[in-house]
């Protein structure tokens, strides 16, 4: 079944969406993108994305294609044209087309495309199962804090948990774990402490960690956010991740090592469930 796809300004089949092959987003992954989940046909989240977004963008020097209105607007109506209770919406801005050239060129009018996936998120199986990670050195750039689409080595780091038979890889860089694939790492030490590594240049700051964080200190749960090493994540309690598809995802088992019981953990659990409560209430 064929979707309908926004492409700066226009509603078209997918087969119709189409941009050009001198679009710097295909050229030089010179685009930033945002990913938000949706839940009984409501965006979860929005306000964060959209203030990431607005954020990438500055640091980029890339100029805004439309309002927060007009965005808000367009995920509605991709929502409405696709009939999506449950799944994404894909959002990328790139600087637009321009002959191929190092230096960013002044006149740009940047790309703007979204489109939604079906899926569903919030009875993931793999919920009740969890995940099993390896750790891979960590090869990205430097500026992981702005949501580039340069997303080759995150693929990568897929694919080599694929070939070890697993779900995902956490990436190490100096000792430490830096983050997921695509979404933040978090362990519960065997106090209860729930440990995550601090914002900086060096990760995404996750528009689902900042509000899983946020419902942990109301829940009275003990927050810390510091770097932790693949040894520790394989003592802990327990571990997760978080990412807007994810939400609060249990992790069980690190290279090769079960943490804590090998089960999914209660403070996962629990923060899954709160998660996804408060999120469904202030869904837009
Ligand atoms: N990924 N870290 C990385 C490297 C990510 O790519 C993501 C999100 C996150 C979590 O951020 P948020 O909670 O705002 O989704 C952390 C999205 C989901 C993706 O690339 O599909």
């Amino acid at each position: 079944m064929s979707r309908i796809v926004y492409v700066n300004g226009d509603y078209v089949p997918e087969e119709d969406a189409k941009i050009s092959v001198f679009d710097r987003g295909f050229l030089f992954a010179d685009g930033v993108y945002e990913v938000t989940s949706v839940l009984d046909g409501k965006l979860i989240d929005f306000e964060g994305h959209a203030r990431r977004l607005a954020r990438s963008l500055g640091e980029l020097e890339m100029a805004a294609p439309v309002t927060d209105d007009e965005l808000l607007a367009i995920h509605r109506e991709l929502i409405a044209r696709n009939d999506l209770t449950e799944g994404m919406i894909y959002l990328q801005v790139t600087r637009g087309a321009a002959d191929r050239d190092f230096a960013y060129p002044k006149d740009a009018a940047p790309s703007l495309v979204l489109f939604t996936q079906s899926k569903t998120l919030a009875d993931s199986p793999v919920a009740k199962t969890g995940m099993r990670v390896i750790s891979i050195p960590d090869q990205r750039w430097a500026r992981r804090d702005i949501k580039t689409v340069q997303l080759l080595y995150p693929s990568m780091g897929k694919m080599m948990a694929k070939a070890a038979g697993v779900d995902d890889a956490w990436m190490v860089e100096d000792g430490f774990v830096t983050e997921g694939t695509s979404n933040n790492a978090y362990i519960v030490t065997r106090d209860g402490t729930i440990v995550t590594r601090h914002l900086t240049t060096e990760i995404l700051h996750g528009i689902t960690r900042a509000a899983v964080l946020r419902f942990a200190k109301e829940a009275q749960m003990q927050v810390e956010e510091r770097p932790f090493t693949i040894e520790e994540a394989q003592h802990a309690a327990e571990a997760f991740i978080t990412s807007a598809s994810t939400f609060v995802m249990p992790v069980v088992e690190v290279d090769g090592v079960k943490v804590g019981t090998g089960q999914v953990g209660p403070i996962a659990t629990r923060l899954r469930e709160i998660y996804l409560e408060e999120s469904r209430k202030a869904a837009l």
